[in-house]
Formats: C-alpha cells, structure tokens, sequence
C-alpha cells in the first residue's frame, strides 16, 4: 500500500520513514515541500494514504489536500498539526472530518506509532475489501515466539491493528527482542555510514535470508550500490539488534548535521530538531537519559555557534519561524542567554552548557503553546485556562527541576533555574514568590533572555522595538540581582545598530 509522508524536517522525516519502511505492506514515499509532493501524487494516482504536516517554505498543506481529493476522494488524509487548531481558519478543511472517515488531526509532539495506528486502520479495511474477509482472525496481541516466516511476519503486522497507539509507540521505544525476526531498512540508509551496529540481510526469498554484512564491520558504498542497481529497496537487520540501530542511526544524523563546517542555517534548523525530538522523546517516557544526551548534543552545537560570535539578533529573527513555540522560545532563549552570559564576563563554557541546557528543559512537560507562552499568574492568559491547565504550569517548574535532580552526576544549577524560571523581579512569580534580592544572578539572567525572546516573537520588531524594550526592562529589572544582567543586555543592544 502507497503512502506519502510530507514533511519539512529532515531529521523527523527520516525517523518516521524508518519506522514505517520496517512494515513490508508499505510503500513510502517522502516529499519535504508542497511542490514535492503534489509531484510525486501526480506521478501515483494509487497512493492511498497522505501523512502531512501544515507549513512549509513553499505554502501550506491545504494545496495538497484538495489535489489529494481531485485525485481520488478515497485518499485518507492524516494532518499532522504543531499545534492544536493550526488549520482552523482553513476553508478547504472545514468538511475534512466528513470528507472521509480515515481522515485525522494528530497534534506534535507524537511518534510514528500514533499514525501508524491510522494507516492500519486504512490498511484493515483495504484489505477486506479485497480479500473479502476481514483480517481479524489474524489479530493477537501474543507475539510469536517461532521463527519467524515471512508469512508470519506478516501476520505479525496484522497483529498490531489491537495495540493501542502507546503499546505500539513503546514498541518503537523499546523494540521487541524477537531475535528470529528482521526489521526491513530503506537500502539508502546505509549509504549514510560505513559500519553498522547490526548484522545485514538480504532478502532472496520468501523464506531466505542471507547475511551481506557482518555487525560493525567495514563496508563501501560500491556494494550497497550494486544491490540498489539490482533493484534491492530494502535490506534487513534482526529485529534484536534493531535499537542499537536506531540509536546509532539518529546519534549519526545528528552528529553529521552538528559539524562545524555545516553552514549556520543548517545548523541552527539541526538544533531545532534535535531539540524537537528530545522534547517528543521527554512528553512519552520522560526526562531520561536518551533525553538529556540529545539535549546535550544541541546544547554544545549551540554553545559552538554563540562563540562564533554571529549577529544575535539576525540570527534569532530566521529562527523565529513560529512553527513551534515550545521549541523556538527554548533553542532561542539558549542563544540570548548564552550570549547575555558571554557579555557579563561569565563566558566560560561550563556556565554556558548550564544556561543552555536550563534553556532546552525549561519547558519540557508544557506541549502547548499557550501554557508555556504563561509568564505571570495574575495574567487574563493564565485565568482564561482550564483549571487542569493552570495546575500544570503552576507544577512545571517543581515537576521538571526535580525530574533533573534525578539525573547522576548532572551539570549543577540547571534544575535550579528551571526551578526558579518562572519567578519576577517584584515577587509576583511562582512557585515561591520570591522577589530580585533572592533569584539567584544566573537565574536572573535567564529569565531576562526569555523575557526578550517573547517580547520578540509576539511583538513587531520594527525600528523603535530596542528602544521601547530598553525602557520597559529598566523600569522592570532595575532591582537586585537582575542589575548585572539588565546592564549587559543594555550594552549589547548598543552595541546593534538594528538598521
Ligand atoms: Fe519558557
Ligand atoms: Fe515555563
């Protein structure tokens, strides 16, 4: 079965694509722009499922959706929003809920076994319609413990349709340790590295495997090459080595998109979906060690970038992008504070690694822009929540400092400012109310950088915006430990001319 999965971020994209390859009744193909896209379902008037972001450099998802339905009404479409009601104003989705029942709204931060849910669904009932009975005699939640056949792979897949969307995501977490069972992998892939963590099979028959590759040893391209001009599409790994892989896998993704030689544009979109990952990866299992590892990439790629010294704020008006507050307000807030660190004098890399990471984490358990967007509690934005809502931004601070408390041997003084980020000059904050004689000075400087990139993401940056900003923060942080901060960030905005 066909599927198009349109998608702007590299890094996501191939994560879902490695996921969904694994499943044999899929076809997929990738688009990462609306023009790429509506390309590729001219060329395939037999795709049947479309999993689809909204924004992209070159328009917005709708394009795709009423082509989709020129095409074929059947298509289900899968609108994988980064916010929920991104789409609402959207004329061409006001029936989408009616124009097919396989249609659905899936809000990010979510994994591939969410949708994989839905393209089982498609898939189940595309399969009745055929066969003319429905595959439920196949279903059973037991996995097999025999050798796996290709036929029972097979069934295997069936089986899932009676996993629940988490079971199937802990799957992809944790996958299973059936060690007599492969994960089929895009052939592509392993034209992105040079050994692997896993053994390498080739598929020959329904029955027949045959090892190409020895685990993490050396292989050149001209051999993977051979098989792509034989028609190969797909190689396999045993399903017991399959997180290694994806592990190894991703770490390489984001290594290579991290080097220094990659171009700052590059750079900072890797950064940000590195971050992106961490935070789906921290709202599913929690802040773990996977978790902060990611983190730890983007936090040294940034640390990187801040002591190369670009023009701050070109720099953070190209990553204001507003496709995800939770993470731009984070990767930015790393950027301002690093820099507002520099310029006090407290430029050494360890506070640097402390502010950035404090930066990234912050957020971590808000998944909606209009929680972690909260800044004040007596705010008409803070009492228009539910009351569910208000709960968890009160808690985020506590929850989030004492998840990082857990973690051995982590960077002092980040769970204290994530703690603390939250809390004013004038005592109004929370969780303690505490005023500017007691936030500590590095947590004084985070919570002025954040100030900044709010007032710079909901705000006009026109040609007064500085001066304006300049007087409303003297007024605000003219007090206390906020005093070495406020001078600095004085300075550095004199020293812009923001022509
Ligand atoms: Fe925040
Ligand atoms: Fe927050």
């Amino acid at each position: 079965m066909k599927i198009l999965h349109v998608e702007h971020e590299e890094l996501i994209r191939e994560l879902y694509a490695i996921e969904f390859e694994e499943k044999e009744y899929l076809e997929i193909s990738s688009a990462s722009t609306v023009e790429e896209a509506i390309q590729i379902l001219q060329q395939n008037n037999d795709i049947k499922i479309i999993i689809c972001g909204h924004k992209f450099t070159d328009g917005n998802s709708e394009k795709i959706y009423s082509l989709a339905k020129t095409i074929n009404p059947e298509i289900a479409f899968i609108l994988n929003l980064s916010f929920e009601g991104e789409t609402n104003n959207v004329s061409e989705y006001k029936t989408f809920k009616d124009d097919n029942h396989n249609n659905h709204i899936v809000i990010k931060p979510n994994e591939a076994g969410t949708i994989l849910t839905f393209i089982n669904e498609v898939y189940n009932e595309i399969y009745t319609a055929e066969h003319g009975t429905s595959p439920t005699s196949l279903t059973s939640t037991t996995p097999s413990s025999t050798p796996v056949a290709p036929e029972d792979a097979f069934t295997n897949e069936l089986g899932e349709f009676t996993l629940p969307s988490v079971q199937v995501v802990s799957k992809f977490l944790s996958p299973d340790k059936d060690e007599n069972s492969y994960r089929r992998v895009g052939i592509n892939r392993f034209l992105r590295m040079n050994t692997i963590p896993a053994e390498v099979y080739l598929k020959l028959g329904e029955e027949k495997f045959i090892k190409v590759i020895n685990d993490n040893e050396p292989y050149d391209f001209s051999r993977i090459k051979k098989y792509i001009k034989k028609g190969v599409n797909y190689l396999y790994i045993p399903k017991a080595q399959s997180d290694q892989f994806i592990n190894n896998y991703s770490s390489l993704l984001k290594s290579t998109l991290s080097k220094p030689d990659v171009p700052l544009k590059d750079r900072l979109e890797v950064q940000q979906d590195v971050l992106k990952l961490a935070h789906e990866r921290a709202n599913l299992v929690g802040i773990d060690k996977g978790v902060i590892e990611d983190m730890t990439v983007a936090t040294n790629s940034v640390i990187n970038t801040v002591y190369q010294n670009y023009d701050l704020f070109t720099m953070l008006s190209s990553m204001m992008k507003k496709n995800d507050y939770i993470v731009e307000h984070s990767l930015t807030t790393a950027f301002v504070a690093g820099h507002l660190a520099t310029e006090i004098g407290w430029g050494a890399e360890s506070t640097l690694q402390k502010i950035a990471m404090a930066s990234m984490l912050h957020d971590v358990y808000l998944d909606k822009e209009h929680m972690a967007s909260i800044t004040c509690k007596n705010s008409v934005a803070f009492r228009a929540l539910t009351e569910e809502e208000q709960q968890k931004v009160l808690t985020h601070p506590f929850n989030t400092a004492s998840h990082i408390d857990q973690m051995a041997n982590f960077l002092p003084d980040v769970s204290s400012i994530v703690f603390a980020h939250h809390e004013q000059p004038d005592g109004c904050g929370f969780p303690l109310g505490i005023n500017s004689i007691r936030i500590p000075q590095i947590t004084c400087a985070f919570i002025i950088a954040e100030d900044l990139v709010n007032c710079m993401y909901y705000g006009k940056v026109n040609a007064n915006f500085f001066d304006n900003l300049t007087l409303k923060f003297k007024e605000k942080y003219n007090r206390g430990n906020f005093r070495v901060a406020l001078e600095a960030l004085i300075s550095m905005l004199d020293k812009n001319s923001f022509e």
